[in-house]
């Protein structure tokens, strides 16, 4: 059953289309990240979900009530956000309580709340603390806690790792994780940052520019992108685009000198056509295949694996994974990949399958 229906949503600011006929889905108890560069819609639609912010057209259903025209206060929903927006003065047992006084509960029951809640985000020994004396971390978890403790519908999180550093980051995102494994509530999460995404996510929906560019499963958009925007955007390092030509049997693609075969697309080309051949740096490590020449510029090394970044004879750069050597500047190496693992995009950038 969806728990969220947004359905055909539409936002400007004065003549921009800041979200245009957005239609998400959302399962019970289901993670769903809204990943898209920034500006392009998230957070706008983030708070329309909250009742933070009106649309101008479309429909909001939140289990089965239409929620389009009620108040924030009416919807069920707690939000999370970048900035954790604690109050300053109040400490940590008062911020995750206050909500509940808010509602009027008993001090007994609402302190039994925010113990079971400093529990299950392990802060029991930072209650008494006021939020400045709290690391970043810490105060996101207690932003978290004050968001848990109000037993929402649906948890909305608007980036709420961004301000901390890559350790810490990483940390809080597999509590998150753990979080929504032992609650299994709704939960909302916008990031721009497609590793959250894909560990994060049981379903991502792309935005850009404030439309759905797709939406799928993290292994279904790193697979099957339906375009080279979304191909782009997930996975890192990015995938390689490779300006490629339709050869004159119109079963293979030409990269430079390198025969590509597509005759396991079932669109037919046009010979000579142009298009993009896409390959991600991960696939270009194999033993057999077709080959490309790299003129090596730089080798990042990662420990277990290397990025080598280096040009094509062509010219055109290209970033492969090598995960048996660590080729220096100015060595050519020999890349190789198989035809099944390349993404055939048109010259606008949509996917030929
Ligand atoms: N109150 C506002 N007035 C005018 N433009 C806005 C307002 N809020 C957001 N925008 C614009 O809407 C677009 C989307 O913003 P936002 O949803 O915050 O993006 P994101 O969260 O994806 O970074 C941006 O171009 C932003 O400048
Ligand atoms: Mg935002």
């Amino acid at each position: 059953m969806a728990n969220l229906s947004i359905r055909s949503v539409s936002k400007s600011y004065g003549a921009v289309n800041v979200l245009d006929d957005v239609s998400v889905e959302v399962e019970e108890g289901s993670f769903v990240v809204l990943l898209g560069p920034s500006g392009c819609g998230k957070s706008t639609l983030l708070h329309a979900i909250a009742g933070l912010n009106p649309i101008d057209s479309g429909t909001i259903v939140i289990g089965d009530r239409n929620v389009t025209n009620l108040p924030a206060r009416e919807r069920d929903v707690a939000m999370v956000f970048q900035s954790y927006a604690l109050y300053p003065t109040m400490s940590v047992a008062e911020n995750i309580a206050f909500p509940l006084k808010m509602r009027g509960l008993d001090r007994k029951t609402s302190g039994e709340k925010v113990d079971a809640v400093a529990k299950l985000l392990q802060i029991e020994p930072l209650l008494g603390r006021k939020p400045r004396e709290l690391s970043g971390g810490q105060r996101q978890r207690v932003a978290i806690g004050r968001a848990l403790v109000r037993d929402p519908r649906l948890f909305l999180f608007d980036e709420p790792l961004s301000n901390l550093d890559a350790a810490l980051r990483t940390e809080l995102r597999a509590e998150i994780k753990r979080l929504h494994q032992s609650i299994r509530r709704t939960m909302v999460y916008v990031t721009h940052d497609q590793t959250e995404a894909l560990t994060l996510a049981d379903k991502i929906v792309v935005l850009k520019a404030g439309k759905i560019e797709q939406i799928g499963t993290p292994l279904s958009l790193y697979d099957d992108p339906d375009n080279a925007f979304v191909a782009g955007f997930i996975g890192s390092p990015r995938m390689n685009f490779l300006k490629a030509k339709v050869a004159e049997d119109g079963k293979a693609v030409l990269v430079g000198d390198a025969s590509v075969d597509i005759s396991h697309l079932t669109t037919r080309l046009g010979i000579g056509q142009d298009v993009t051949l896409g390959i991600r740096p991960e696939h270009l490590d194999e033993k057999q295949g077709v080959e490309l020449a790299l003129a090596v510029d730089v080798t990042e090394r990662l420990g277990s694996t290397s990025y080598v970044h280096g040009a094509l004879a062509g010219g055109e750069t290209v970033v492969a994974e090598r995960r048996e050597d660590q080729p220096r500047f100015g060595e050519t190496i020999t890349l190789r990949f198989l035809p099944s693992r390349t993404r055939i995009f048109d010259t606008q950038g949509l996917r030929i399958r």
